[in-house]
């Protein structure tokens, strides 16, 4: 594996691989890596010729009073990971690669942005989709693949890319889990063992969602109210949103038409955490 810490290098090798009329598939992440990230990468490794890692911390997607600087990481770590599993290009740079002095260009998705994740993180969508264009013109991936963990970023690259004409497609995989439910995150390593034990009401709260609906229930007031009062009887959990929306638009629901998408974020003590499904009949049991 290549490990590229300037532009210049990973255009130059991947200029080579596209001449010679490879497939290039791109994950971008900000490393700390897990299972979710790593089933993204298998994808990519399985449909394209060539995969490219990102791994770059992105000081514009986090707000001054979040975790920019405590934002685990482990370079090292996530190389040999990286390595094993046979990704060709690993590309890692550096703030001031990415953001010299004097930048001032940035990308918004106007309404999108605003909504669930976007009402309590103001910039956080600008910042991703500011870095991911950047990243797509740098590495100009045939495929991207993201994580239907962060559904609403999904959503919104996949309106860049629609809205802005570019040509790389984008692949959303499923959200992976462990044994208890808990949606893996990176952040999880800030959970202690209790914390870790309370984050579990947040997948409870969607099965419950999915369990109402699949038994009939439609309105989304009613699906919602009893998430909220599950996760109330967590002492150590704090509600950010509980939301039912439609997929494309991400407006609220009244009444829920498949698919609809329920969201949630909840901080457990300090610790903001997000997850989501999809509704649906086929997936009664799960
Ligand atoms: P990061 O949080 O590192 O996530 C990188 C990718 O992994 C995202 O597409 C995310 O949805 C996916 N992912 C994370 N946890 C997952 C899980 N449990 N199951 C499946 N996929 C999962 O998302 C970002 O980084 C950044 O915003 C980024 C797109 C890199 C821009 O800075």
């Amino acid at each position: 594996m290549k490990v590229c810490r300037k532009i210049d290098e990973i255009r130059q090798h991947l200029q080579a691989d596209k001449t010679s009329g490879r497939t290039i598939g791109f994950v971008p992440t900000m490393g700390y890596l897990h299972e979710g990230h790593l089933s993204l990468v298998r994808e990519s490794l399985n449909l394209t010729d060539r995969t490219v890692v990102s791994i770059f911390v992105n000081p514009t997607q986090f707000g001054p009073r979040e975790d920019y600087h405590q934002y685990p990481r482990n370079l090292e770590r996530d190389i040999n990971i990286l390595q094993k599993l046979g990704v060709d290009y690993l590309f890692a740079p550096s703030v001031e690669e990415m953001y010299p002095p004097g930048y001032q260009t940035y990308v918004e998705v106007t309404e999108l942005q605003n909504k669930l994740c976007g009402r309590s993180r103001p910039g956080h969508f600008r910042g991703v989709c500011t870095i991911v264009l950047k990243l797509f013109n740098i590495i100009q991936p045939d495929w991207a693949f993201f994580g239907q963990k962060d559904a609403q970023q999904a959503i919104i690259i996949q309106k860049m890319v629609t809205d802005l004409h570019l040509t790389t497609r984008i692949k959303v995989l499923p959200i992976v889990r462990d044994k208890d439910g808990l949606a893996l995150s990176s952040r999880n390593t800030y959970l202690n063992p209790q914390e870790r034990q309370a984050a579990l009401v947040l997948y409870k709260s969607l099965q419950l969602a999915q369990q109402l609906f699949a038994a009939g229930e439609r309105n989304a007031t009613v699906i919602k109210q009893a998430m909220i009062d599950l996760i109330q009887q967590e002492p150590l959990a704090k509600i950010d949103y509980v939301a039912i929306v439609e997929m494309e638009n991400l407006e609220e629901l009244k009444e829920i038409k498949e698919p609809a998408l329920v969201a949630l974020a909840v901080f457990i003590n300090r610790v903001r955490l997000i997850d989501n499904i999809i509704l649906s009949l086929k997936e009664k049991k799960s």
